[in-house]
């Protein structure tokens, strides 16, 4: 019955049956929205757990293989892959040898799903590096005398140029690989040009840039450091951004779409969807958003105590960052996810 004086025009039960619900949704998630990020370790016989982000392994060549083959079946949106090498040194050396884990591990897949799955690789040498940042260090600051400074930076200080000499070298290596999608990660100033310039000049105009043009200095990181058995001390905030601020995302996504850049990245995600759906209404290219160690360590670890409905929370943490405008999410649960939304 209606209510005597209530309007006529008052919204309608239209959420009644999940049927309805499911019509009139504006969001939905579909497996080929998720791209799965793996890491494949050198030197190792067995995939090795990690601890802080159960369900995740470290894999061997031939476990990777096997993902690589679910992960085209199950139709998702890409496979994107971080190497783990055995040794490392000062400028990285493993990133770009063809015989490196990562080149190898990207010849490996692609020869096994071709053009079916989109085979995309991680562009950064902090995997690589023995100090564990994303570039090359730059050598001590020196005073006008020649002395060793004594005021200035205390932390290391990434040479941004001489980084994106490696960048350019990884990216051919990886091109030469089989990689579709290069995921240039290390926040260096110009590095999508840079590469990008590299690529066109080598014959590689078909190669696609996903640049992570606003990636925040972030705590949710930390799982990650285990996943890729990262020498890092300290942070990376000297060329990551402060989630202090929202502006210098837009000014970052800007600069990356005019060297070039394919598609643009916000990462991480949950903690940002502010960022992520002011740069979706600005970017003229499709917007990822990367779901990150933390996010996944969070969402595991409640739902392991019972305290989270996990399918439910996991489900609605990907819809939610579709809905602030994400084309495509980065997270360790898309094979999961997939097979849930199928
Ligand atoms: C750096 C890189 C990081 C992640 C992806 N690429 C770590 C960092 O910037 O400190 C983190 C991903 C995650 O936490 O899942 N190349």
């Amino acid at each position: 019955m209606t209510a005597p004086g209530f309007p006529a025009h008052r919204p309608r039960r239209l959420r009644q049956t999940p049927a309805l619900r499911r019509a009139v949704a504006q969001t939905r998630l579909h497996p080929a929205d998720l791209i799965l990020p793996v890491f494949v370790r050198e030197a190792i016989e067995e995939p090795v757990p990690i601890a802080a982000m159960p369900g995740v392994q470290q894999h061997t060549l031939s476990s990777l293989e096997a993902v690589a083959r679910q992960a085209r079946d199950a139709g998702l949106g890409g496979l994107m892959v971080f190497g783990v090498p055995e040794h490392r040194d000062a400028v990285g050396s493993g990133a770009d040898d063809p015989d490196g884990i990562l080149n190898v591990a990207l010849r490996v897949v692609r020869a096994v799903t071709g053009d079916d799955l989109v085979l995309m690789a991680d562009l950064c040498l902090d995997e690589f590096t023995d100090h564990g940042h994303c570039g090359v260090l730059a050598a001590p600051p020196r005073d006008s005398a020649g002395r060793p400074r004594r005021f200035g930076p205390a932390a290391a200080v990434v040479d941004n140029d001489a980084t994106l000499v490696r960048y350019a070298a990884m990216a051919l290596a990886q091109a030469d690989a089989g990689a579709h999608v290069l995921g240039l990660s290390g926040m260096m100033d110009g590095q999508v040009g840079y590469v990008r310039a590299a690529l066109d000049a080598a014959g590689y105009q078909d190669i696609v840039l996903l640049a992570y043009a606003a990636k925040y200095a972030s705590g949710f990181y930390g799982p990650f450091r285990e996943a890729v058995g990262s020498t890092l001390r300290g942070d990376r905030s000297t060329y990551q951004q402060d989630p202090a601020n929202a502006t210098e995302a837009l000014r970052e996504v800007a600069l990356d779409l005019a060297e070039g850049a394919d598609l643009v990245m916000v990462k991480p995600a949950m903690p940002y969807l502010d960022i992520l759906s002011a740069v979706a209404q600005v970017a003229t290219v499709p917007v990822s958003a990367y779901q990150v160690s933390g996010e996944y360590a969070m969402l595991e670890a409640a739902a392991a105590h019972g305290w989270l409905d996990r399918e439910r929370a996991i489900l609605e943490s990907l819809l939610a960052i579709r809905r602030a405008g994400a084309t495509q999410i980065l997270t360790y649960h898309a094979l999961e996810a997939a097979a849930w939304i199928a």
